[in-house]
């Protein structure tokens, strides 16, 4: 039988678990908002439209913050637009998704949404055709208490108190040829380093994510990240990264290990901030946004620069709505290990997306609301990870990846809030056809009482659907023992396993 090893101490701490690591992101994109999160009509709806189904959903998932309004969709969007009376609010052409975009809902509606779940706001202003002046106005109208032009019209929409965004988006993946105003890495420097000084006018203690590269496979990966912060570095807080993964060309092994690329991709992030910071003989260290991740089935997806006729360019389209399987969940466990694994430099994250779009959750109109198989570890995770990430001593097996060499079959991470008197323990196996029996040593952690669930399924290719929505679901494993301090547990091939300790 394969073994692995893991040693727990809790002297050994990588960093305090920032709980904005579990973000994620509502963009207005084909069914996230519309026939989404909002559906007059829909039997669950409230009067503001908004279905409470999936609201206890989005709850349950135990998301913190939400990025809003885009993505792509932001560099082209006007946010006025979607502020004061519905009836006055313009369609507008939304080049980024090749849809029609009505307005209805907006900022002031968003924030009731988003306070409703439980969420904080994360927001990205648009400098892709806009730029200082209009992030200053949102800023405004969103922030200020009132007795001024912008904040008085909030007051005058309806919404008394401020919204008090703290955390804002020097727009979107800028460096993305696709991406609306690209340019090169110091054009946006110069407007990004010009909005955060404008906006610190009116808040110094505003937090500022700069646009990092919006995955480590663009060509200018590294020196786009290196010009922005040393433009911006005095001015911003973080440094966003962006990673979807998918199989390439049915290479399931690789897939299975896409934590790897993003353990790399967030290690290089992390050296060249800390490059720059030393070239400004900084005392300052910028941190990790990990502000868009998931699994994306990218290369199925239909372009939507195919549908051409303006005129025919459709509300809320049902796009980019992959459904997941048991390996797909436990690939998205294994990048939720590596955020983890990371926690003294990610600090934030944003799992693309929330509802219908490479969601958790998926909506019918006028039907039900469901849990997609990537759900489960997100919300284990978001409820069990507290307090700090451990370091860990992992012995493993390891097995031939062709993009990642030789790794590790077993990956893992462990937590440990001393407060409560709880630990816990994340693992994904990473073999395609080998169960691993895995031995934790958590004496020094002094815990007596021990449970653990896994996801897994004999078919990997199971998916959770409106008829069948529980089809893939974690259940308890079993074979989890703890003895003198020592846990031990199987993992089956291809899974995810959470163990809870107090
Ligand atoms: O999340 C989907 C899209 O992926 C976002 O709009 C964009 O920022 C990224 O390329």
């Amino acid at each position: 039988m394969t073994q692995a090893h893991l040693t727990l101490d809790p002297h050994f701490v990588v960093g305090r678990i920032d709980r904005r690591v579990f973000g994620s992101f509502v963009e207005h994109l084909g069914r996230c908002v519309y026939d989404g999160i909002y559906e007059p009509g829909h039997p669950s709806s409230g009067e503001d439209g908004f279905r409470t189904d999936v609201m206890e959903l989005v709850r349950e998932l135990g998301v913190s913050t939400i990025r809003y309004p885009g993505g792509n969709f932001v560099s082209g969007y006007r946010w006025e637009d979607g502020v004061g009376p519905r009836e006055k609010r313009p369609r507008r052409l939304d080049l980024a998704w090749h849809s029609l975009e009505t307005n209805e809902i907006g900022l002031d509606e968003f924030a009731r949404w988003s306070e409703a779940v439980g969420s904080e706001i994360m927001y990205a202003v648009n400098l892709g055709t806009r730029g200082v002046q209009e992030a200053l106005d949102v800023l405004e109208y969103a922030n200020i208490h009132s007795g001024t032009a912008l904040s008085d019209q909030r007051i005058a929409n309806g919404t008394t108190e401020p919204h008090n965004i703290r955390i804002w988006c020097l727009g979107n993946e800028m460096d993305g040829p696709w991406q609306l105003g690209h340019g090169t890495a110091q054009d946006y420097a110069q407007l990004a380093g010009k909005t955060a000084r404008a906006m610190r006018q009116i808040d110094p203690d505003l937090e500022l994510v700069i646009c990092g590269s919006s995955g480590a496979g663009m060509p200018t990966f590294g020196e786009w990240d290196r010009i922005v912060l040393e433009e911006t570095y005095d001015d911003v807080d973080f440094i966003s990264c962006h990673a979807y993964y998918e199989p390439v060309d049915g290479d399931l092994s690789s897939f299975l290990a896409s934590a790897v690329n993003m353990d790399r991709f967030i290690e290089s992030v992390v050296a060249t901030a800390d490059h720059v910071k030393a070239l400004r003989r900084s005392e300052k260290t910028i941190n990790l946004s990990f502000d868009e991740w998931n699994v994306w089935y990218l290369s199925r997806y239909d372009n939507v620069d195919k549908i051409t006729d303006v005129a025919s360019w459709p509300k809320a389209p049902r796009i980019l709505e992959d459904s997941y399987t048991a390996l797909d969940a436990v690939v998205f466990g294994g990048l939720m290990i590596s955020l983890l694994r990371h926690a003294d430099r990610v600090t934030a994250a944003s799992l693309a997306q929330l509802v219908n779009v490479i969601a958790p959750i998926m909506t019918e109109p006028g039907g039900p609301a469901w849990r997609q198989t990537t759900f489960h570890p997100f919300a284990i995770t978001s409820r069990l990870a507290r307090g700090v990430t451990l370091e860990l001593k992992l012995e493993s097996p390891t097995t031939p990846t062709a993009l990642y060499g030789e790794v590790p079959v077993v990956d893992a991470v462990a937590t440990y809030d001393e407060t409560a008197g709880a630990a816990s323990v994340f693992l994904v196996n990473r073999s395609l056809t080998e169960e691993v029996t895995v031995q934790i040593d958590a004496s020094r952690l002094g815990m007596s009482e021990l449970s653990a669930e896994t996801l897994h399924d004999d078919d990997i290719h199971a998916r959770n659907t409106a008829d069948d929505p529980d089809r893939v679901v974690p259940a308890p494993n079993t074979s989890a023992r703890l003895h003198d301090g020592i846990i031990t547990v199987t993992l089956p091939a291809v899974s995810w396993t959470a163990v809870s300790l107090s």
